[in-house]
């Protein structure tokens, strides 16, 4: 059966096992970039399909904890190794799916395979460490252990980095997993599970449940036997699964949203930072937590930059993504075109100037699929609701900023801190910007994009709640330290009082 066939006819997966959802009920996917391409038809789970990979996932647990982290290791880099060997499939299948143009496919694949290198390494560390005790006689260390049954609930803007940055990190630590990938792109974390059957992962150790936020995702974060959540969405919806975790103090990772600031100085390199700008704001069509959304340019600068900004703008080819020389592919949904075009009557409303772009592409072949023209607002004030809000598209805005001083307080004032960035050769005002900056990433002479695996990912303020994924970072939210005194003097010692006896 071909890859294609059989994806189509693919399931949930379940203890190892492709099932579809009790009810009986599918869902059709089509490319966002043509209505006419069939994807996929994907079980419409719920309650049971839950329950039932929740058992699984459960079951499977004690023997993937006691599975020793260096053999645990041996699946990640054969799943690492077959990731490898059909990148390019893979790629397709995820332009496809959702719409990113083929360039970027390849990268989301490639950052699944730097993560499942990353994690393996780790099989052979996730260090603890060994400390003196206080008393004679006694040994004093930290280990880290696995949780339990963890829920990934995952967009659709990453459909398979995002699934490997928490998958790879929770097995490594020996937890197993229900996934509900995005109903926009399922296909991706269907292809990630069959990785990892190839690669030997046991029955159970990986589940995959799809269906809706409130079919699925509702009852998977909620369940009494799923000990760690960690969610990558809206603020919205994070803030409804953390009021949901909150009564049973459910270990949770939020990942939410952001409103990137790249502060561009008088003394920058303006045609570098135009690279940047149009990088950050249209690459992915917008669609990244990370995407360059403002522009806060300096007085001096703001008319060349923006000059140059809107011409490279309008160069843009934009189309099916699995085309040569289209640089920006579709919106993922009709709804999020939707959004888009209102934030573009908003701005406009607002009074921003729209200087190119603010309208959807609906010509010849484009008339198939979500396209909307690359959008850049200027003359934008910091209190405009579309320099504030997360519009998620590709639509960026320029704010003339008379100050380095006002800009870093513009670029603070959002509710969001994930990513941020300066041009400028002066190194006193980047050591400056990389201090004042409240976000969770940082770059210097360089986009709000662009993070590796074996960094922390993650932000501030409302775009997280204290934790970090990928990098060594995200293994913190997949285990627990647990503190072990071995006392072997052979009679009863005690801690601060034994240390401190007064001589009598
Ligand atoms: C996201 O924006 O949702 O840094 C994730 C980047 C990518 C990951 C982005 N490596 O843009």
């Amino acid at each position: 059966m071909s890859t294609e066939v059989a994806l189509r006819l693919s399931g949930n997966f379940i203890g190892g096992e492709w099932l579809p959802a009790a009810s009986g009920r599918t869902f059709e996917n089509r490319s966002p970039a043509d209505a006419d391409d069939l994807v996929g038809v994907f079980p419409e789970s719920g309650l049971e399909d839950v329950e039932a990979a929740v058992a699984a996932a459960r079951k499977a647990y004690p023997r993937w904890r006691d599975t020793p982290a260096p053999r645990r290791a041996e699946i990640l880099y054969a799943a690492g190794a077959i990731l490898t060997r059909d990148k390019e499939e893979l790629a397709r299948l995820m332009t496809r799916e959702m719409g990113k143009v083929l360039a970027e496919a390849r990268g989301d694949v490639q950052e699944a395979i730097d993560m499942a290198f990353l994690a393996a390494g780790e099989g052979r560390r996730l260090f603890g460490y060994t400390t003196p005790s206080e008393l004679p006689n006694k040994f004093a260390m930290c280990v880290r252990q696995p949780i339990g049954v963890s829920a990934l609930v995952t967009p659709w803007n990453f459909p398979m980095a995002i699934p490997a940055w928490k998958s790879m990190a929770a097995l490594i630590a020996g937890n197993t997993i229900v996934i509900k990938p995005a109903t926009d792109t399922p296909a991706s974390v269907v292809a990630l599970a069959r990785v990892f059957e190839e690669a030997g992962l046991p029955p159970g150790v990986f589940n995959v449940v799809i269906g809706s936020g409130g079919e699925v995702g509702d009852p998977l974060v909620t369940h009494d036997d799923v000990k760690v959540v960690s969610f990558t969405g809206s603020t919205d919806v994070g803030r409804r699964i953390s009021a949901a975790c909150a009564p049973t103090f459910k270990r949770l990772h939020l990942e939410m949203g952001g409103k990137n600031a790249i502060l561009i100085l008088d003394d920058a390199d303006v045609d570098l930072a135009v690279e940047g700008a149009v990088w950050g704001a249209f690459g992915t069509t917008g669609q990244r937590c990370t995407a360059s959304s403002r522009l806060l340019v300096h007085e001096e600068v703001v008319g060349e930059f923006t000059d140059k900004l809107v011409a490279r703008a309008r160069t843009l080819q934009v189309g099916n993504g699995l085309e040569p020389g289209i640089d920006v592919g579709p919106l993922v949904s009709e709804r999020q075109r939707e959004t888009v075009a209102r934030y573009v009557e908003i701005g406009k409303r607002e009074g921003a100037t729209l200087l190119c772009g603010g309208e959807k592409l609906a010509a010849g072949d484009l008339s198939r699929g979500f396209f909307f023209a690359p959008t850049v607002f200027g003359d934008a004030t910091p209190d405009m609701r579309i320099s504030r809000e997360e519009i998620f598209g590709p639509v960026t805005t320029v704010i003339p900023v008379e100050s380095f001083e006002e800009g870093i307080r513009i670029a603070n004032s959002v509710e969001y801190g994930l990513s941020g960035s300066v041009y400028t050769r002066d190194v006193d005002r980047a050591f400056r910007a990389m201090r004042e900056f409240e976000t969770g990433i940082f770059y210097v002479n360089s986009s709000t994009i662009g993070a590796e695996v074996h960094l922390p990912f993650g932000g501030i303020k409302n775009t997280g709640n204290g934790h970090r994924e990928a990098g060594i970072a995200g293994i913190e939210v997949f285990t627990e330290w647990k503190s072990i005194y071995v006392d072997f003097s052979g009679r009863l010692q005690r801690a601060q009082i034994d240390t401190h006896e007064s001589a009598e």
